[in-house]
């Protein structure tokens, strides 16, 4: 798959194969994490791969899903939940007082999402969870867990649709159960000077 149809077909994936990710591929995530570019190339991110079965079902009781198409893509556990996370972390100073640290997270995690897609794998990138996550991962207050990203082989396949400046962008269910997302066309959100 080259770079274009990955940016274009990577979709957020809440439904997963109830199908263990061997850590070979879970490290190649982590290997395209390492190349992003980040502020002062400081590289203050670090990982945690979680995929021990105990506390991967710990996190992820901490997470929270869709919320534009609840309760139909809240994964179940044992059902269609991911079987690995990673959680992205950096020191809870920075992430009080440093601007760039979401900047370094964001490139950080989409090359993550990017390299998930090359490897067939489905991701969702998590900001909704709760604090319980630090003391399950053993984590000082030092160390702050920035996102979680949910791995796993997908059970979905949702589709992107191109939108106008009117209308909504709220992603939805269809009657076949497959999900939409809407993307605003590029001379929506566009201007050339
Ligand atoms: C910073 C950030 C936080 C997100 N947090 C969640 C989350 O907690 N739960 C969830 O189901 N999706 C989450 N998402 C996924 C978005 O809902 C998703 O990217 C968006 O609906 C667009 O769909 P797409 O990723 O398929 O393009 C998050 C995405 C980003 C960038």
């Amino acid at each position: 798959m080259n770079l274009s149809d990955a940016i274009r077909n990577r979709r957020t994936i809440r439904r997963y194969k109830q199908k263990p990710v061997g850590d070979k591929l879970l490290l190649d995530l982590i290997d395209s994490a390492r190349f992003a570019p980040s502020a002062s190339n400081m590289q203050q991110l670090r990982y945690i791969v979680i995929r021990t079965p105990e506390t991967v079902e710990k996190v992820f009781f901490q997470t929270g899903w869709g919320g534009s198409v609840k309760p139909k893509r809240s994964p179940e556990w044992l059902k269609d939940a991911p079987l690995a996370f990673i959680a992205v972390l950096a020191p809870a100073e920075s992430v009080k007082n440093f601007k760039h640290i979401y900047a370094d997270a964001g490139a950080a995690i989409q090359n993550i999402l990017l390299k998930a897609v090359e490897l067939g794998l489905g991701t969702c990138w998590i900001g909704s969870f709760k604090e319980d996550v630090n003391s399950i991962l053993a984590l000082g207050s030092d160390t702050a867990v920035m996102y979680l990203v949910a791995v796993g082989y997908p059970d979905e396949s949702p589709v992107q649709e191109d939108i106008g400046s009117n209308d909504s962008t709220k992603y939805y269910l269809d009657d076949k159960d497959v999900i939409h997302v809407p993307k605003f066309k590029p001379e929506e959100i566009t201007v050339w000077k």
